[in-house]
């Protein structure tokens, strides 16, 4: 069976990578660069200590690391420019709820402006054919009088809180771009935003999320202060949105009519209250290890939509996209992460190591592929 990911499409590609130094762009980037692409990272700093992209030596395989802020336009029409890429991920951000609430200034500003700042420069750089912006599954509108039921990639965006909402206008700058600049198919730019959530895997310091807190506190041997334990989220690794971002860089590549939406979520049977994942990472730890409801978090949690799952069918059938590590396997590939970087194990080598075995692992009952024409 073919690859979900080819890496023969990939190999000496030039890519431009924003938010490289990030939790997922890390994983990217490393992908990209184990499949011999030509990988350009533009990013404003690293937001974490300690983070993935040092511990893995991200910026070892890069053929470029810019430090620039998506909120410079010139700074990026500058990289672009030098850099020529062929394919572009957008993925830099305010990437997190909390603080958007104590910043929404600068959380729109990154958010939104960042996204038009990029795909300017996409306008004016003539080496790009295919660009993916990485937005959330938090772009929807989580009307509470809905019925629960899975977004569809067509459903009303919105998003109560102003992380939310800026990735709900970030869609609405693609959907305008895409219909006014980059509809008609005359060499040009192709544009398609990807949308997934609730990501988990090794490398995540995030602040306010789950397994960063589960497992700082498993390398610290302290009990594990737990919020919101009964809230239910579909979870799953990051390399399963990463291969559906990389596949959908390559089918845009090869196809106009696959510019719009795509949602990448887990299987529903992988959405998992936070006390379930609590329990299973416990028992995983190869020492004692217990969590304990937080008595006293720091701020009252901020809004969350209740409801959140994706229906991910459009790109299982026409991407041929599916997970290829539902849940079990998640935790297990995250502890055994953890666990390494605990014996100052090579993390570059455990983190490509992960990716490999990944690649080379069947997608979950992957239903044939069909061309965008449904052919
Ligand atoms: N992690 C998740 O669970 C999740 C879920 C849904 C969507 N996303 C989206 O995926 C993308 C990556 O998420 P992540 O978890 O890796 O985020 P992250 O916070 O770990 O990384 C964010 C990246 O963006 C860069 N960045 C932030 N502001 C910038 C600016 N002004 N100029 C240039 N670079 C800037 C940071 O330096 C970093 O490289 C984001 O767009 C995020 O909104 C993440």
């Amino acid at each position: 069976m073919a690859p979900l990911v080819d890496p023969d499409f990939w190999r000496g590609r030039a890519v431009l990578l924003t938010g490289h130094t990030g939790f997922k762009g890390a994983w990217l980037a490393l992908w990209l660069q184990s499949m011999g692409a030509r990988v350009t990272g533009l990013a404003d700093g690293v937001p974490t200590q300690p983070s993935l992209y040092e511990l893995a030596r991200v910026g070892d395989g890069l053929e470029r690391d810019v430090r620039a802020d998506i909120r410079d336009h010139a700074a990026l029409l500058d990289a672009f420019a030098r850099h020529a890429p062929e394919i572009v991920i957008h993925m830099a951000a305010q990437s997190l709820v909390r603080p958007s609430f104590a910043d929404p200034r600068t959380t729109y500003e990154t958010n939104v402006m960042g996204t038009v700042n990029v795909l300017e420069a996409v306008r004016a750089t003539a080496s790009v054919r295919a660009v993916v912006n990485v937005t959330s599954d938090k772009c929807y509108d989580n009307l509470t009088a809905r019925e629960p039921r899975a977004f569809v990639e067509d459903d009303p965006k919105g998003g109560h809180d102003p992380y939310s909402n800026s990735k709900a206008c970030a869609e609405l700058v693609a959907d305008a771009y895409l219909r006014s600049f980059f509809a008609v198919d005359d060499g040009g730019p192709r544009l398609a935003s990807a949308r997934a959530g609730n990501v988990i895997g090794g490398g995540d310091w995030a602040a306010d999320r789950l397994i960063p807190d589960i497992m700082a506190g498993a390398l610290d041997g302290a009990p594990i202060p737990i919020r919101n334990p009964d809230a239910v989220r579909p979870w799953q690794h990051v390399l399963n949105p990463l291969a559906g971002y990389l596949r959908l860089a390559e089918g845009l590549h090869a196809s106009p009519e696959l510019q719009g939406g795509w949602n990448f979520g887990p299987t529903l049977g992988d959405a998992r209250p936070v006390r379930w994942i609590a329990d299973r990472l416990t028992e995983l730890w190869p020492a004692e290890l217990r969590w304990e409801l937080d008595a006293d978090p720091p701020t009252p949690h901020p809004h969350e939509a209740h409801f959140l799952a994706l229906d991910s069918t459009k790109a299982r059938e026409q991407l041929g996209w599916a997970p290829v590590w539902e849940l079990d396997e998640t935790l297990a590939q995250i502890v055994a992460w953890y666990r390494a970087l605990g014996d100052g194990a090579d993390m570059r080598d455990v983190t490509l190591g992960q990716i490999r075995a990944f690649a080379n692992a069947p997608a979950l009952s992957l239903p044939a592929p069909r061309g965008p024409s449904g052919s």
